[in-house]
């Protein structure tokens, strides 16, 4: 571990953009320095790959700290998480195949509980929203936050406590049936037999939801999860400032639903403030938030505005339906110099993996977007790490956003009006105002040569450098590190 983070004992990672900047491997690289390793927001919509016996497997809720669990480290999944316990206990069932131990993991007492009434709201709601829907991954986030601010949520510690758990199920039923009335019956019906929600158990044909049998079937997940289910929140503030804290992220800062570009937003604080709360502590005891992004590119997954995306449009309409497989057969030829902007997209998404971890989406592309950067750095830190700059090797140009002309109707913004034509150097996150923002483009030279060998700073191509110090210059941020590659030896630290 580097001088710079010696005197840190709680460090926090998130993201900087729209999640996917690759927060597992710079995780893993903390990991080994972490005494305990905490995820406080999000749940199974977020994704990283973890590899048992050389083998990947993908896991939403577990951290991926698990892998060293066996070294006495403890894991944990804090009170501001959602847990959909299906997914979870798969999860342990799969560490339990593969012998991966997870004696050390704690599951906060206060996380907020999914429900099959929150997957079915959820997918139901994003199958009839038409033009406004979120492109939400289905694990039924929105709902179960939703629920707990309208305090008719569940936690888990309800599975401890099968009365408390019927009557919450109950009320919840209720509530969730009277909200899907207004619905199409056919599709909540088919939404209730898909696999995730077991093929029909919990449907029932009147009263659309078997409370029974979501009661019988929650007590059995409660009574696989009770040995690892406490007071996270507790345990947390007794070891902070003396053992070494790790905070793992999820999401991105511009997907957290307070400071993200909303509505097209997950549903929970994705920002270093959030993660805090959600592991059990607050923003003060984190001595580092390292925010991370992608080297000189940037994706998204679902909709929302995307101003610097490869293709516009074009490119939106064909991830709602890409996949990566379709890809790889058609569109291999494809290269990240192609005169046409929406193939070089296409190029890069291909190059860098692009394809959601959770849905299996291809995620849209686009260049670097400062003005989206210096707005995510008002909820982080400078201090930065860039990944995934190797996806770039082969460009011959690579164009950053350095700020937006705003093409839209006159906008009140409080006591401004931003008119047509205005600059604008940091972005405002609402929709309306994003999707009427046309980027500003510099270009640079590509370093074309690969880098992912590369150890050390110095021995970085000069082109490349030469955007990073333009990035420092017109950001502020300090980069820390910097991945050139996804093993943990293609890494290197700035400072
Ligand atoms: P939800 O979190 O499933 O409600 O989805 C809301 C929005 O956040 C959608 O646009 C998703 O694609 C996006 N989203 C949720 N989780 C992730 C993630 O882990 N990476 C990238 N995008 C995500
Ligand atoms: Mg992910």
């Amino acid at each position: 571990m580097k001088k710079a983070y010696k005197n840190a004992k709680t460090i926090a990672i998130t993201c900087l953009q729209l999640g996917d900047s690759g927060k597992g491997k710079i995780v893993d690289l903390f990991s080994d320095w972490a005494d305990v390793i905490v995820r406080g927001t999000g749940g199974a919509n977020a994704g990283h790959s973890v590899y048992l016996n050389g083998k990947p497997f993908i896991f939403h809720l577990i951290p991926s700290g698990i892998l060293h669990d066996s070294a006495g480290k403890v894991n944990i999944i804090g009170g501001g998480v959602a847990i959909d316990p299906k997914l979870l206990c798969e999860e342990l069932d799969l560490l339990t195949e593969q012998g991966q131990p997870f004696d050390n993991l704690i599951l906060a007492l206060n996380a907020k509980l999914t429900l099959p009434t929150h997957v079915v709201r959820d997918r139901v709601g994003e199958g009839s929203a038409g033009l406004s829907k979120i492109g939400t991954t289905g694990r039924g986030i929105g709902p179960t936050y939703g629920d707990h601010v309208i305090r008719i949520g569940l936690t888990l510690n309800d599975l401890l406590n099968t009365d408390i758990l019927a009557q919450k199920v109950r009320a919840n039923v209720t509530y969730s049936a009277r909200i899907l009335k207004s619905y199409d019956p056919v599709a909540v019906k088919d939404v209730l037999h898909q696999e995730h929600l077991g093929r029909g158990i919990f449907w029932h044909p009147i009263r659309i939801f078997d409370v029974d049998a979501i009661v019988q079937k929650y007590l059995q997940y409660g009574t696989i999860l009770s040995p690892m289910i406490d007071d996270a929140d507790a345990f947390v503030q007794r070891i902070v400032g003396k053992e070494n804290v790790l905070l793992e992220g999820a999401q991105g800062s511009l997907l957290d639903i307070d400071r993200g570009t909303y509505p097209y937003v997950t549903s929970s604080n994705c920002t270093v403030d959030g993660l805090a709360k959600g592991a059990g502590l607050h923003r003060g005891h984190v001595d580092m938030s390292l925010g991370i992004f992608k080297g000189f590119y940037m994706t998204r997954v679902g909709e929302g505005p995307f101003p610097t995306e490869f293709g516009g449009e074009i490119s939106a309409e064909h991830c709602r339906m890409a996949r990566e497989a379709d890809e790889e057969d058609q569109c291999a030829y494809l290269t990240v110099n192609d005169p046409e902007e929406f193939d070089r997209g296409v190029a890069i998404r291909m190059c860098g993996q692009e394809y959601g971890a959770t849905t299996g989406r291809a995620r849209r592309t686009g260049r670097l977007d400062l003005p989206l950067l210096r707005y995510a750095l008002r909820w982080g830190s400078s201090d930065v790490v860039l990944t995934k700059l190797d996806v770039l090797d082969k460009c011959e140009t690579i164009e950053i956003c350095t700020h937006y002309i705003y093409q839209g109707s006159a906008y009140r913004l409080g006591h401004l009006t931003i008119n047509n034509g205005d600059p604008l150097f940091e972005a405002i996150p609402s929709a309306e105002v994003l999707q009427h923002c046309q980027p500003v483009y510099e270009t640079f030279t590509g370093w074309q040569c690969p880098i992912r060998h590369i150890t050390s700073f110095v021995d970085l191509p000069v082109a490349l450098k030469k955007i990073l110090d333009f990035l420092v210059l017109k950001t502020g941020i300090n980069p820390r590190i910097l991945s050139v590659g996804p093993e943990a030896s293609e890494t290197i630290h700035c400072s």
